[in-house]
């Protein structure tokens, strides 16, 4: 049994190896200097002879001012131990899970900067530690929840497919964060709540954006997934954001909006009290009710600004029943199936839905719904 479950880990993970590039990790965290001085950085699902967010925090140690940096990786990371020159300072067999403790970074080899090399020198001289793990190196086990109570911002780009645990119990110990995730983990029941009370904000350099992760080599990708560039494999991997707690000044900028309300322009839903506004960029100045908008919304929401009140979806999952959406019915349904309407919908389903100014029946995929907390006279 214990194999079988041993083996079932392996296979997910195995399709949880993405290793975020050092420029995406770059672009986003220079927005958040502030927020390191004199802190624990604590990378969680990292391998320190991969993982790029080891790499950025240990060569921007000083620079950030940080008092430790943490990072461990999980045993079942299929490329854990093969890259860089580090892995000269703790050779093994089989690849094993590591933590990695930095409390100095200095110019250690004497060759006038700081650089990989001087990580390792400072390894093999035990001024930093380098030591197996107990265990496996899952987020969750009871040595690394220890090291988590010690840090105090996690960063990290965790498996994909524990997202919901990860983020839970970075909120059950009260942790900082600045973690990447799909887009829509947005609307995941166990992600919403904390969105819609502003405990979960999405990051800077997060506008839907699709990116490359360098992938291992078992890893088979066309030429629409990904590329192979000096015989490393790059996966293309659509709507990834960050997502964190820190604040941010973003977060604090208004939203221009220049569009006035004009019914016309603005189909109400059949099956709930809200407007329907296709683009983020059209939400109305003047409209005092509610309002459906693309999740991308998120990028531009500030909490002063707008209230969020909930989320639609094909599944009510969270939210649509809770808000009081309704079904979205027969009638509707046979409307659209007769115009030619296409996909998953069903009557049962309870995505908002609405009919243009034509009769055009015509559906959305997910909404966020909102109020403008101060609607222009
Ligand atoms: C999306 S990859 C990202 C790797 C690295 N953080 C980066 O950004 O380059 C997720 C990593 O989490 C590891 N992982 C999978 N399950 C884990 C678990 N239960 N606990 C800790 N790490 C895990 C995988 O081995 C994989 O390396």
């Amino acid at each position: 049994m214990s194999g079988n479950v041993d083996l079932g880990k392996a296979k997910t993970a195995k399709k949880d190896e993405f290793y975020t590039e050092l420029t995406d990790i770059e672009k986003e965290l220079r927005y958040y200097k502030k927020h390191f001085y004199n802190k624990i950085v604590f990378c969680n699902c990292d391998d320190p002879f991969e993982s790029n967010f080891f790499k950025y925090f240990v060569l921007n140690f000083n620079r950030l001012k940080l008092k430790k940096l943490i990072c461990t990786c999980y045993a079942g990371s299929p490329i854990a131990n093969t890259q860089f020159s580090l892995s000269d300072v703790v050779k093994t067999a089989t690849p094993k899970p590591y933590k990695a403790v930095v409390t100095t970074v200095y110019d250690k080899t004497g060759d006038g900067g700081i650089d990989m090399f001087d990580v390792a020198e400072l390894f093999k001289s035990g001024e930093n530690e380098l030591t197996e793990l107990k265990g496996d190196g899952d987020f969750r086990s009871e040595e690394c929840v220890e090291l988590l109570k010690e840090s105090d911002i996690v960063v990290t780009n965790p498996p994909f497919s524990l997202f919901r645990e990860y983020i839970a119990q970075l909120v059950e110990y009260d942790k900082k964060f600045i973690i990447i995730g799909n887009i829509n983990a947005v609307t995941y029941k166990e992600i919403f709540p904390y969105i819609k009370e502003n405990k979960i904000f999405w990051g800077v350099t997060t506008n839907g954006s699709n990116r490359y992760f360098r992938v291992p080599e078992y890893y088979d990708l066309t030429e629409k997934t990904g590329k192979i560039e000096n015989g490393i494999k790059y996966a293309f991997v659509k709507g990834i954001m960050w997502y964190t707690n820190l604040d941010l000044k973003k977060r604090h900028e208004e939203m221009i909006l220049t569009k006035k309300y004009i019914p016309e322009e603005y189909p109400k839903y059949i099956n709930y009290d809200a407007i329907e506004v296709s683009k983020v960029t059209d939400i109305p100045r003047d409209y005092e009710g509610k309002m459906g908008v693309p999740i991308t919304f998120l990028n531009k929401y500030n909490p002063d600004q707008f209230e969020i009140i909930g989320c639609a979806d094909f599944t009510g999952l969270y939210g649509s029943d809770w808000m009081g959406v309704q079904r979205i019915g027969e009638e509707w349904m046979s409307n659209y199936r007769k115009q030619g309407g296409r996909g998953h919908y069903t009557a049962n389903m309870t995505s908002v839905v609405y009919y243009d100014n034509n009769g055009k029946a015509c559906p959305t995929f997910k909404r966020i719904l909102i109020r403008n907390k101060h609607p222009e006279e």
